[in-house]
C-alpha cells in the first residue's frame, strides 16, 4: 500500500451514508472492507470494488476478526429512526449503542490510527438554535440518547488507550441512494414515494416545525478529510448547511413542485419527543473544514426525485416492529397507513 493508503472499516455499507462515503473511499484509493447486517439499505448499494461482509456489528467475535490490520474505522452504521426509537427502543438503541460499543471495543484492542463516528444533531435535543458544538447534549428520546452514549464510550475509551476520534455530526441528509420504502424515516424520500404513486405527503403536526437538510455530497466533503487530517483530532463537528431552513410545509411543497404533484397534505397529530426547530450551525466545519454548500436543497430534492423515479416506485415496508403500541403510537405506523 501506497502511503497515506489506509485499510479502512466502514460500517452500514449498504446504507445511504456509508455506501456513497466507502465508494469515495476507494477511489480515493483506499482499501475498504464494508460490514452490514442489512437492517436497511440496498443491497445494490454496496460498491463492487469493496471487500464486503454481511455481519451484525454486535456479532463481537466477528468484529474482532475483521478489525485485524484495520487502519481507520468510519463508523456508520446504526437504525437512524429517531421518531421510531419512541416506540421501538430496544432494537434502535441495540443498533446504535451497543453495535457502537462492539466497534471501539473491538476498534481500540486493534490499535487503530483513527475512529471516525456519526452522530446526529438529535444529540442537541430542543435547545436554542442554532446548535454549536460547545453545548452540553440534551438528547430527548431513545435515539439521540443512544447516540450520545456512543459518543461518550468513544472519548472515554479513546483517551484512555491513545487513539485519535473525531465525531461527525450530520443534518437531515438528502440524495440518491437513501431508503425510499421506510415508513419511519427519510421525509423526503417518503414525499416523494407517495406523490409517485399519487399520494398526498403525509405531515404529523403543523408541518411548522423547522430542519436542515443536506445533500449527501456535501456531507461527503466533510467527511472524508475527518479520515486524517491531524487538526480534526478529537473534534465534534456539526456537518452540513445552516443557509436554508425550511419547515415541513415547504418541504412538502418543494417536493409537489418537483414531482408535479399538487396534492394538499394529510395532517396527522404531532409525534411524540419530536423537535420543533432543529437546526445546527456550520461556523466550525466552515473554520475547520472549508465547508461550503455546493447543493441547493431545491436541487437535492430534483436529484432525489431523480434517482427513485429511476429506480422505481416501491411500496413501504415496516421492517421494524414496534416494541409499544398503545396510544401515544402514530396510526400511520399502527394501521400500516403509509
Ligand atoms: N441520513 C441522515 O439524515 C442522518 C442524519 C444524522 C445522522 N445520521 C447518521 O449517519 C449514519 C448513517 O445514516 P444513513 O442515513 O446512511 O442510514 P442508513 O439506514 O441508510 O444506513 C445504515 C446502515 O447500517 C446498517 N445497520 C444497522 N444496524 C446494524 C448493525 N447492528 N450491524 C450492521 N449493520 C447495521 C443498516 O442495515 C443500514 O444499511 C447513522 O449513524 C445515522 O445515525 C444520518
Amino acid at each position: 500500500m501506497k502511503k497515506n493508503q489506509y485499510k479502512i472499516l466502514v460500517t452500514g455499507v449498504a446504507g445511504f451514508l456509508g455506501s456513497h462515503l466507502s465508494e469515495e473511499l476507494s477511489n480515493l484509493g483506499h482499501k475498504i472492507i464494508g460490514i452490514d447486517n442489512m437492517i436497511g439499505g440496498y443491497k445494490d448499494n454496496i460498491p463492487k470494488e469493496i471487500e464486503f461482509h454481511n455481519i451484525d456489528c454486535c456479532d463481537f467475535d466477528k468484529i474482532k476478526n475483521i478489525m485485524k490490520e484495520v487502519d481507520i474505522v468510519y463508523h456508520c452504521a446504526a437504525t437512524a429512526h429517531e421518531g421510531l426509537s419512541v416506540f421501538s427502543p430496544f432494537e434502535i438503541t441495540k443498533n446504535n449503542y451497543l453495535a457502537s460499543v462492539s466497534i471501539f471495543s473491538a476498534a481500540v484492542n486493534e490499535k487503530v490510527k483513527r475512529i471516525i463516528f456519526c452522530s446526529s444533531m438529535a444529540r442537541y435535543g430542543s435547545q436554542k438554535y442554532p446548535f454549536i458544538e460547545s453545548m452540553d447534549p440534551k438528547p430527548v428520546d431513545p435515539y439521540a440518547i443512544s447516540k450520545v452514549a456512543a459518543e461518550q464510550v468513544l472519548i472515554n475509551l479513546c483517551e484512555l488507550n491513545k487513539i485519535e476520534w473525531v465525531i461527525a455530526v450530520p443534518h437531515n441528509i438528502i440524495g440518491p441512494k437513501q431508503k425510499y420504502d421506510d415508513p419511519f424515516r427519510n421525509v423526503v424520500s417518503i414525499m416523494i414515494n407517495r406523490m409517485l404513486q399519487g399520494k398526498a405527503p403525509i405531515i404529523y403536526g403543523d408541518g411548522k416545525q423547522t430542519r436542515c437538510f443536506s445533500y449527501i455530497d456535501d456531507c461527503l466533503s466533510c467527511l472524508i478529510p475527518m479520515l486524517d487530517k491531524k487538526s480534526l483530532n478529537k473534534q465534534i463537528i456539526n456537518i452540513g448547511p445552516d443557509e436554508e431552513f425550511v419547515t415541513i410545509n415547504k418541504v412538502a411543497e418543494l417536493c409537489s413542485n418537483i414531482t408535479g404533484i399538487n396534492l394538499p397534505p394529510i395532517y396527522k397529530k404531532d409525534r411524540p419527543k419530536e423537535v420543533k426547530h432543529a437546526i445546527c450551525s456550520a461556523d466550525k466545519a466552515r473554520k475547520l473544514l472549508n465547508y461550503k454548500t455546493q447543493v441547493s436543497l431545491k436541487e437535492g430534492i430534483k436529484r432525489t426525485y431523480d434517482y427513485i423515479k429511476k429506480r422505481g416506485v416501491k411500496p413501504f415496508e415496516y421492517h421494524i416492529d414496534l416494541e409499544i403500541d398503545n396510544e401515544l403510537t402514530p396510526d400511520t405506523w399502527k394501521n400500516k397507513e403509509i
